[in-house]
């Protein structure tokens, strides 16, 4: 067995049990981009501080520059045996360029090493999500754009509520998402501090330059407090809890359509390139990526909380339990990807069922509040309209008509304020082209937020 890294003090090797329980490279290898950057960096300052030579720093960036190239090509050996991604590498430089790899650690511990590999890597990550959401947001516009003028039923309690533009519905979850971009900003600009020169937990004496490598590596400035660098987790629990909230909304987005998919509804027809079929019933067509999406928030949702546990009561500084901090952030991050991506594909093949949704119209009295906004419009209290209207409605229920089939006789039986112009105000269309407050359903309104939308999306 080959002596480990830290082998000096030890009289006997690990056994094979510990050996496997303990290692981490299974999982960390992906953060190998990562670890060599950070390396470079600090082979860099070492040599600019004098620590090594100029020709031990060249020899190093050299091998790891090399190493690069093999894992990218396949060609490098990862062994179990040398724990995780920081020994494996450090190791196969050492077995690459000898003497001068020895002198890489100097300064280091494992400790700001692997939280440096880990908040480079989840800046990358955020960059990529960022990335994603927009292309989901501009899917979402394009779906707006292609059914700019389609009313649909808008829904309270899944009871019909009001007519609702089906833009206005659509951009409903571009805010949502923009909302859920602006926490990835945020957290990557508090994440985005270098804990590299931290060490174990204490600093060092050695005349490191740490602003030279928060610099190198693109970091807004060092983390001020050693202990601080080392031991606390939540630039990851704020990542995993905005994603969490992501992966909540898209599985809202998720339920949406998969409602409006089924025979029930059938309001959209989603193309059969992202829908899935039985295995036993031959006539079936499922929404399944989207039941997906709304089946991996689970996931998202339980990385965080696994997270949170973990970090919950742990004593300062650094404490093996924290090397359990990897798998739920890759994982969380390779969900939200895909829940992203799927959810902008579905966007882009989806047909809305227009007649379908021209006959679900009529029913559940949408109009019923435009109806008593026109009462309030001729004076009266809006309790008192709530009322008028609320009978009228139950006039309907007993006659199984809409508001629009009553009669102005029938409607004066009820109330004598009603006229000849509460015709303008009934049905869907007419509806809707009563909405003009802020931010509302109304054509002009609606307009006027897919107008903000596909400028905003085009120049960021
Ligand atoms: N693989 C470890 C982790 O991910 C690296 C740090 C190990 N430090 C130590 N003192 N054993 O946390």
């Amino acid at each position: 067995k080959e002596a480990k890294l830290w082998g000096g003090r030890f009289e006997e090797s690990v056994t094979d049990a510990v050996e496997r329980f303990t290692e981490s490279i299974s999982y960390d290898k992906q953060l190998y981009k990562h670890d060599i950057m950070g390396s470079i960096a600090h082979a860099s300052m070492l040599a600019h501080q004098g620590l090594i030579s100029a020709s031990d720093r060249d020899s190093i960036i050299d091998g790891l520059n090399e190493i690069e190239r093999r894992i990218e090509n396949g060609e490098f050996n990862w062994r179990t045996d040398r724990e995780d991604v920081h020994m494996n590498i450090e190791a196969a430089l050492t077995d690459m360029i000898g003497e001068p790899a020895k002198k890489l650690h100097t300064a280091r511990s494992r400790n700001d090493q692997v939280l440096t590999d880990f908040r480079l890597w989840c800046r990358d990550a955020i960059d990529k999500i960022l990335k994603s959401m927009k292309h989901l947001q501009v899917s979402l516009v394009t779906l707006a754009l292609k059914n700019k003028d389609l009313i649909v039923p808008g829904y309270t309690h899944l009871q019909r509520a009001q007519p609702v533009l089906l833009p206005h519905l659509l951009l409903a979850y571009v805010e949502e998402i923009e909302r859920d971009a602006g926490r990835l900003v945020d957290c990557r600009a508090r994440m985005n501090f270098c804990p590299l020169g931290a060490c174990a937990l204490a600093g060092t004496g050695l005349p490191i330059d740490r602003f030279m490598t928060s610099d190198a590596l693109g970091f807004t400035a060092p983390l001020r407090n050693s202990i601080d660098a080392v031991s606390d987790r939540d630039f990851v629990l704020e990542f995993l809890s905005a994603n969490a909230i992501t992966a909540v909304h898209l599985s809202r987005l998720g339920e949406e359509w998969v409602l409006w998919a089924s025979e029930e509804f059938g309001f959209i027809t989603p193309s059969d390139s992202v829908s899935t079929g039985s295995s036993i019933m031959p006539q079936k067509k499922n929404p399944d990526p989207m039941e997906l999406v709304r089946g991996k928030s689970a996931r998202v949702i339980g990385d965080l909380v696994t997270l949170l546990t973990l970090c919950k009561g742990l004593p300062q500084a650094y404490n093996r339990d924290l090397q359990e901090d990897k798998e739920p952030v890759f994982d969380s991050v390779k969900t939200i990807l895909g829940m992203l991506e799927v959810s902008a594909e579905f966007a882009l093949n989806i047909t809305y069922n227009q007649e379908r949704i021209q006959k679900a119209l009529p029913a559940g009295h949408l109009d019923a509040t435009t109806l008593a906004d026109y009462l309030v419009k001729k004076g009266v209290p809006f309790r008192t309209s709530h009322d008028i209207v609320g009978r009228s409605v139950a006039l309907c229920t007993s006659k199984n008509c809409q508001l629009l089939d009553l009669g102005l006789d029938e409607l004066r039986s009820i109330n004598a304020v009603f006229d000849e112009d509460v015709y303008e105000f009934l049905g869907v269309e007419n509806s809707i082209k009563k909405f003009s407050s802020y931010g509302s359903t109304g054509s002009a309104c609606v307009a006027s937020q897919l107008d903000y939308w596909v400028k905003k999306l085009e120049t960021n």
